[in-house]
């Protein structure tokens, strides 16, 4: 049969982290795939460029059952040890907002320093291989595999979760870490658009198109990024981020325009002109459409002069306080990422190791550390990646 050092399931962005750095220390590595391509979520990231990490990543940008498990990788590889591999590579990028570093040119480039640093140092990519079963012995581990049948001392399981089956997630790293006992968390779609009911689709559609600057709060979270009304409910990077802390029957508050004192520009533009419809005061604040149906929402026909302060206190409250009721999300089709997952509890912080089944491993994705929208899931697959690749 044939023996590898180390076998690692999925070459995806932490499956490819985990081989390089294991084959840098002199182990014999194969890197498996059922897909035709490595790195294929890599290759569709961030609009085709890759958000490949985030300068501000840390532990607070990470939802997990436990919140200090994520510490001790991140610690180990940081966004400015990808930010130099980046740059070995001649890779140009530039950061958009809030600390997010995208290539200038293709995400293909970052796929193509993965795969060169791989290759120089021997790892054995092999993909359109079918994994058929997993099973424990004194050597190890022997993977089945539709090419044949491996032998390998460490197994590292980076087969990611459940979002975009289309392109070839299955959940698969779930199925192996219960066959061997390990406990898994309740696992959701997460960075993703959510729906409206019918009676909401009907009223808030014909506004799809339209982007606004929110702050959008779920409990004591909240985000300060754009909204985008969609003909199925609502999408853009603040309802992506707040979707992972949303669950069904909760309410959203959305804060519209948060720089703008709707208030106090009424107030003035009643003193200025006090013919004024508040529709036509607001045109100039926020998008045509979106105001016109605010206005028609609650019904404020007058013009600005007959509205005493509390009826405009009470409009600008609707801007700044606007609660919603989402019906879902559009699900695994378009989630970004998959919320929870392995249990932290069952693994080693610092190599990723199941603690019950000594060299078993798990990264990446299928972990319970799912990042904020931003660069943040790429940079936990590079440290889990790395800090598995240290020990495997
Ligand atoms: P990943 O899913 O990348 O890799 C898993 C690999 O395992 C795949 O190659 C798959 O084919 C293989 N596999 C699965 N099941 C298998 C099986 N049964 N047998 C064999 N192989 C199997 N993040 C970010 O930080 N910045 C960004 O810009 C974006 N943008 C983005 C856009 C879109 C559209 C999506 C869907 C996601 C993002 N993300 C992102 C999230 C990011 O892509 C994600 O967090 C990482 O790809 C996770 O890396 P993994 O290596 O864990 O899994």
């Amino acid at each position: 049969m044939e023996h590898k050092d180390v076998v690692i399931l999925g070459a995806g962005a932490a499956g490819m982290m985990c081989a390089m750095t294991a084959a840098k220390r002199g182990r014999s590595v194969l890197l498996i795939d059922h897909a035709d391509a490595p790195g294929e979520k890599i290759r569709i990231s961030g609009g085709g460029r890759c958000n490949f990490t985030n300068v501000h990543a840390g532990p607070k940008n990470f939802i997990s059952a436990n919140p200090h498990f994520a510490k001790s990788a991140l610690a180990r590889y940081t966004p400015q040890d990808f930010i130099a591999l980046v740059r070995r590579h001649n890779i140009d990028f530039h950061e958009k907002a809030l600390g997010q570093l995208f290539c200038d040119g293709s995400s293909r480039q970052i796929i193509t320093m993965l795969m060169t640093e791989m290759l120089q140092d021997g790892v054995e990519v092999r993909l359109s291989t079918d994994l058929q079963s997993i099973s424990k012995n004194d050597g190890g581990f022997v993977v089945s595999t539709s090419k044949g049948d491996i032998q390998c001392g460490s197994l590292v399981v980076a087969t990611g979760g459940k979002s975009i089956p289309k392109m070839g997630a299955t959940g698969f790293a779930y199925q192996i870490a219960a066959n061997f006992g390990l406990a898994v968390t309740e696992t959701r779609p997460a960075l993703v658009p959510l729906t409206l009911d019918p009676n909401n689709l009907e009223k808030l559609s014909p506004l799809s198109g339209i982007a606004i600057d929110v702050e959008v709060f779920h409990g004591k979270n909240s985000f300060r990024e754009a909204m985008l009304f969609t003909h199925r409910g609502l999408s853009g990077p603040a309802i992506l981020q707040i979707s992972s802390y949303w669950r069904e029957g909760d309410d959203i508050t959305i804060h519209f325009q948060p720089e703008t004192d709707f208030l106090a520009v009424l107030k003035a533009c009643r003193q200025a002109n006090g013919r004024q419809q508040v529709q036509t005061a607001l045109q100039t604040l926020l998008p045509k459409r979106f105001a016109q149906y605010m206005v028609e929402e609650a019904a404020l026909t007058a013009p600005l002069a007959e509205l005493n302060d509390k009826a405009l206190t009470a409009f600008a409250n609707r801007l700044t306080a606007f609660k919603l009721r989402p019906a879902g999300s559009e699900g695994y089709r378009t989630a970004e990422v998959t919320l929870g997952g392995i249990s932290t509890g069952d693994l080693d912080s610092r190599s990723m190791m199941a603690k019950a089944v000594p060299g078993l491993y798990f990264i990446g994705e299928c972990v319970d550390v799912t990042g904020w929208l931003g660069g943040y899931n790429f940079q936990w697959a590079w440290a889990s990646g790395y800090a598995a690749g240290l020990e495997a």
